[in-house]
């Protein structure tokens, strides 16, 4: 058993601005979308705070589905290694897709599930991301939609998490060092 979580956290992100900027995100991705159907696709477990939150904040129609990853290891280094743990249930065949992440680091895993679901022949794919550390990036991938462009620290909280604990907080949170 894990010992409970304690480790000494700060507010980076307040609760307020992140539901501002999803607002905002919301209308924008309407905005570039017509009335056309919008497949969102959260991966889990990171993305469902924010997917839940964004799915709201786009007017008209809308779907989602989730596909689980884990990267090998746990705690906060990625191992480079992607591994799909569920799939989605559905077709994207000819779907407005568009990925929803927690957050961006390295890249690895997005330009991973970027190749993955563009071979399902999408109509069109894009990505949203709550948060972006662009100062790690190992690939390239072209994230249309950021919440927040944040500083290389580890953060926790609206669905992010370290070693699966802080999920839960309503802000977006800097670990200190443990
Ligand atoms: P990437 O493949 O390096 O871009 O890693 C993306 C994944 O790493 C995210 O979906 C998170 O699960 C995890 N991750 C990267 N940075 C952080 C962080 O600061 N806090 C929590 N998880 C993170
Ligand atoms: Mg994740």
């Amino acid at each position: 058993m894990e010992t409970t979580a304690s480790h000494k956290t700060h507010v980076l992100i307040p609760q307020d601005q992140i539901s501002k900027r999803i607002e905002e995100l919301g209308a924008q991705i309407r905005a570039d979308y017509s009335d056309r159907t919008i497949y969102l696709i959260g991966i889990l477990k990171g993305a469902c705070v924010f997917l839940s939150d964004l799915a709201r904040a786009i007017p008209g129609p809308v779907r989602f589905d989730f596909l689980g990853v884990s990267s090998y290891g746990r705690g906060k280094t990625s191992s480079g290694e992607v591994k799909v743990t569920k799939d989605v249930d559905v077709s994207l065949e000819g779907e407005d897709v568009v990925i929803v992440e927690d957050i961006v680091d390295t890249g690895v895993t997005l330009t991973y599930l970027t190749h993955l679901l563009s071979q399902r022949r999408p109509r069109s794919i894009q990505i949203a991301a709550l948060l972006d550390k662009p100062s790690r990036r190992m690939r390239p991938v072209h994230v249309k939609y950021v919440g927040f462009t944040i500083p290389d620290e580890f953060v926790v909280g609206f669905g992010l998490d370290y070693a699966e604990d802080y999920r839960n907080l309503k802000e977006i949170c800097v670990v200190e060092e443990p």
